[in-house]
């Protein structure tokens, strides 16, 4: 299966694709997760990446959708690929439709995780992500097993950089601005598909594997 996952910030997108990777192993690619690991090992794509990161802004599209299609053409992404926080604007998902065709390929599904904005900042406040693997918790709704500590790899908790809330405001107005038109993209292509984020994990996880199961038929 060929899967983006959409929503807004704090949306539950890597939550659901870290869920969906375990659960059907398909490879989950999160372009926010890449320059995250840039920029802890401090190679001069972090050092471009956190500039604008660390303000709420988008990476420009030169970088990142090269990036993206590089790592689209790895050997594990030949059968099925889900990716979380690509595209972002027209322009991506207009570079990312030109690569498919390219390559012969097709997106099976987008799916659009729905989850109304007051949410969006408690889920931001509590989150936690490990340093090492990039799993992601909520001190309130998905606690980590030992306090500060990941339960897959035992790795350090960290609040992400860009959690404060004010750049979180300004995600959210990026969001709006470059990434909410993509939601009409994709619906007139007839492969969207929205999901009620607001719900516990395992519930919008079950809505999930509803739909992709129809998609398996
Ligand atoms: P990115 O890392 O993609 O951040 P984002 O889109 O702002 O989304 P988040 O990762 O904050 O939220 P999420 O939807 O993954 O939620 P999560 O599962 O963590 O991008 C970061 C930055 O990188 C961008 O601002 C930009 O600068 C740059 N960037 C990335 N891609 C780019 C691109 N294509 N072009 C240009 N720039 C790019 O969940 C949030 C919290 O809620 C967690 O604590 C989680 O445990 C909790 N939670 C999840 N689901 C539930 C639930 N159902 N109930 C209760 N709690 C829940
Ligand atoms: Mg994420
Ligand atoms: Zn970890």
């Amino acid at each position: 299966m060929k899967l983006l996952i959409v929503g807004k910030p704090g949306a539950g997108k890597g939550t659901q694709a870290s869920m969906i990777d375990s659960y059907y192993h398909i490879p989950h690619i999160s372009t926010g997760a890449i320059f995250r690991e840039a920029i802890n090992d401090k190679t001069e794509l972090g050092v471009i990446a956190k500039s604008y990161i660390d303000k709420g802004n988008l990476v420009p599209d030169e970088i990142t959708i090269g990036l993206v299609e590089e790592r689209l053409l790895k050997d594990d992404c030949k059968h099925s690929f889900l990716l979380d926080g690509f595209p972002r604007n027209e322009a991506q998902a207009e570079a990312l439709d030109e690569f498919l065709v390219k390559h012969n390929l097709k997106l099976d599904c987008v799916l659009n995780v729905d989850v109304p904005d007051d949410i969006l900042i408690k889920r931001i406040v509590g989150r936690r992500v490990c340093s090492n693997c990039g799993e992601t918790y909520n001190l309130t709704f998905n606690p980590p097993k030992r306090a500060d500590l990941c339960d897959k790899c035992s790795g350090k908790l960290l609040h992400r950089s860009d959690d404060k809330e004010d750049t979180f405001k300004n995600r959210l107005f990026v969001y709006e601005e470059n990434t909410a038109p993509l939601i009409e993209y994709y619906q007139n292509k007839g492969i969207l598909k929205s999901i009620n984020g607001d719900q516990p994990l395992d519930e919008v996880f079950g809505d999930i594997k509803d739909i992709l199961s129809k998609l398996e038929d």
